[in-house]
């Protein structure tokens, strides 16, 4: 039988340990890089039909030329997101395939996690406890309950999200470009404008893709129309907030509070230990200041449930390709697949 074998890219110990588990079933040759796919190491493809690949991995156009070169006809991407893959330049040459969902209670959990941890300053209350310190100056929060949070992008991780804070007692305003009628009836929340969503939410929680549209979503403006001490939450996509406007917001007392597994410059730091290092992004350095910041390193997604189902997803996609069927999780370009781009671009190419 001919093995068909696959170049894994960015491979951490816990990528190789739930994918070497899960192999079992599909028999691959898995060679597995601890670099990212760039343009240095695209050439580590060679002999591979197949590539997988991660959030941090560019797939520009130099890369995907250099990989159809050498013959790979599939990408497969562990991840949801693929902002780092650029769809013109694949378009006809290789076949993109992600896992559109591996687990939305793992990112929507960790959201609610940032929020209780922010708000009740959980984070500062570990380490002073530790140090036998048992004041609680500085640690007041808010009550949950009766308060409003406003969800950008209502797709399966929001809808998580919002159920998890209904229980909370929140009341709900969502914004999406392409609503869900029926889930706001089945679930109890509402969609507005934008511009709403600022002025009222007390939470706001980001959870659309990264687009042309929502690139620096969270700017100077949105920033300055929210309410008073308005905790911000992205799970999502570093670049959905300008950073430095942010950073302007909390320094001005406008924003009270922000959690962030993802920051707009991540692919330089995050997955990797800085502990030793100087970190040179001045700007990532000035929001790990603020006591009311808190940044998580794209963790959202780390359960041992999410890790499974990655795993599973990244090897059926190539088994199907393998097997000439259709791929439901091809990224567009054969228009009507199920996570077609023009549902979220409003075009395919
Ligand atoms: P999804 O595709 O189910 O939902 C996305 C929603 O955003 C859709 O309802 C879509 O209509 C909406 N949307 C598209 N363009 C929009 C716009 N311009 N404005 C407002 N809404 C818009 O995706 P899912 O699974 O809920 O994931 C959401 C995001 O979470 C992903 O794009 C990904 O970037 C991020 N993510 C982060 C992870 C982490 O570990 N931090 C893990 C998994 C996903």
């Amino acid at each position: 039988m001919n093995i068909r074998k696959i170049a894994f890219y960015d491979a951490k110990p816990y990528d190789e340990e739930s994918f070497k588990a899960v192999n079992g079933e599909f028999g691959y040759e898995i060679k597995y890089h601890h670099s990212r796919l760039g343009l240095d190491t695209a050439i580590l493809a060679s002999g591979s039909e197949f590539v997988c690949a991660f959030v941090n991995d560019i797939i520009d156009k130099d890369v995907v030329e250099i990989l159809y070169d050498q013959g790979v006809k599939l990408i497969a991407l562990r991840c949801a997101g693929y902002n780092n893959v650029n769809l013109h330049a694949v378009y006809k040459k290789i076949h993109v395939v992600r896992v559109p969902a591996y687990s939305p209670y793992a990112v929507a959990e960790h959201a609610v996690g940032l929020i209780l941890a922010l708000n009740r300053k959980i984070h500062k209350a570990y380490y002073r406890t530790r140090d036998n310190n048992f004041n609680i100056n500085g640690f007041l929060g808010f009550d949950m309950h009766g308060k409003t949070a406003g969800i950008i992008g209502t797709g399966k991780i929001g809808r998580v999200l919002i159920d998890i804070l209904k229980g909370f007692g929140m009341k709900i305003l969502a914004f999406d470009s392409y609503p869900n009628p029926e889930a706001a009836g089945e679930q109890g929340f509402e969609y507005t404008d934008l511009d709403t969503i600022y002025s009222k939410c007390d939470i706001i929680s980001l959870h659309c893709p990264l687009v042309k549209e929502t690139y620096h979503l969270i700017n100077e403006d949105a920033i300055k129309k929210m309410k008073d001490s308005v905790m911000i939450i992205n799970t999502s996509r570093g670049a959905l907030i300008d950073t430095v406007a942010l950073i302007e917001g909390l320094k001005a007392k406008k924003v009270g509070s922000a959690g962030l597994d993802v920051y707009e410059e991540e692919s330089e730091y995050f997955f990797e230990d800085f502990s030793g290092n100087i970190i040179d992004d001045d700007i990532l350095a000035r929001l790990l200041t603020f006591p009311n910041v808190l940044v998580t390193s794209h963790q959202a997604f780390f359960t041992r449930e999410a890790l499974h189902n990655i795993a599973h997803t990244t090897l059926s996609n190539i088994r199907d390709f393998i097997d000439g069927k259709p791929l439901v999780n091809e990224i567009c370009y054969k228009c009507g697949a199920e996570s077609c781009n023009k549902k979220i671009t409003g075009k395919c190419f």
